[in-house]
């Protein structure tokens, strides 16, 4: 059973909350130094290697659960991969807390080649076991903010049926129901049933980590995330989620064999399942995230006069539901 009361005291106490903000400011701060550029897999690599410089100072032995591929195909930050000051080679004597790691150093390296909205530097820490492993494939997801009775949305119903039952459980007309989508030609046919049904949809071009959590900020006006996206994304908005609050359901979806093959060698069974929020971060979890380029959730870096960096990130908490803005000043430029 899930222990989300407060004093849950969890393995992740000897982890500072706040040493999480660190991680994903210097992430962020290496990526924002390519934002507009077109060069995606270079912003990409400088996230990777700045987050991972700064989670092998953390005092614990860490593993990468979700990142940034397997290992034959990711250098840094691979799946499996171990981090942190009491990681089994790095040659420090002493323990430190076994922590599982869900990590995007990049969430939106398109959006930061073209310095579009919402980019993020994004991790999620939990203790051994709790997070999903899901495999790098896609998966349906379904999101709405917190305040509603438990299923009042579900993958098992079509857009149009969650869609109507949020309206009245919100007490509004369906055309007053924002929902937020992946802007993909897969999403043609939620996208033409929505328009049909009369609401609004919210089309973004990349950043559903940002588009669920968006569910769970009223400022945003998003009331619904629907559609497919990445896996290891949905679990680091799950993660998001459990900290502030909100319903949120995701089913892996496989293009090919080779995908289904992949996903039964992580030891999935059940192909079709379909993950609770609580199945996908489980126990005590904390989310963080620092702002590439400005977004409904943060603002990105800014680079100020005589060299100063700006950053924003937010940090949260599964077990104490603390939600906490961070803004940064950098004088020497680096987190
Ligand atoms: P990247 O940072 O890996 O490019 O991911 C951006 C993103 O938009 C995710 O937020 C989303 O889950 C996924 O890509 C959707 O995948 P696709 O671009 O293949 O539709």
């Amino acid at each position: 059973m899930t222990d989300n009361s407060p004093r849950a005291s969890s393995v992740l106490d000897r982890v500072l909350v706040l040493e999480m903000v660190r991680v994903t400011e210097a992430a962020a701060i290496a990526a924002s130094k390519l934002v507009g550029r077109g060069d995606e897999k270079a912003a990409d690599a400088a996230a990777v290697e700045a987050m991972r410089a700064a989670l092998n100072e953390l005092p614990m032995d860490g593993t990468v659960v979700i990142g940034e591929g397997e290992r034959d195909e990711a250098p840094m930050l691979y799946i499996g991969e171990r981090v942190g000051l009491y990681r089994p080679d790095s040659g420090t004597p002493g323990n430190g807390p076994k922590i599982d790691i869900a990590l995007d150093p990049l969430e939106g390296t398109t959006i930061t080649a073209k310095a579009g909205p919402n980019a993020l530097a994004v991790l999620a820490i939990a203790e051994q076991g709790h997070l999903l492993n899901a495999p790098d494939t896609y998966m349906d997801k379904i999101a709405i903010g917190p305040g509603y009775e438990p299923g009042l949305v579900s993958l098992t119903r079509t857009p149009s049926e969650n869609v109507t039952a949020l309206a009245k459980a919100k007490g509004c007309e369906i055309g007053e129901i924002i929902a937020c989508v992946l802007d993909r030609p897969r999403h043609g046919a939620i996208i033409a049933e929505l328009r049909a049904l009369g609401c609004g949809i919210m089309l973004i071009p990349d950043g559903d980590v940002a588009g669920v959590i968006a569910t769970s900020d009223p400022d945003t006006g998003v009331d619904i995330y629907l559609g497919q996206g990445g896996a290891p994304e949905g679990v680091l908005a799950a993660a998001a989620l459990r900290c502030i609050g909100g319903q949120m359901e995701g089913r892996l979806f496989f293009r090919n064999d080779d995908e289904r093959a992949r996903a039964r060698r992580w030891g999935i069974e059940d192909l079709d399942r379909i993950y609770k929020l609580e199945e996908m971060a489980s126990g005590d979890c904390i989310f963080a995230a620092t702002g590439v380029t400005d977004g409904s959730l943060l603002k990105g870096v800014k680079r100020r006069q005589g060299g100063m960096l700006e950053t924003e990130s937010i940090v949260m908490r599964a077990s104490s539901g603390t939600v906490r803005r961070v803004s940064g000043q950098h004088y020497k430029g680096v987190a």
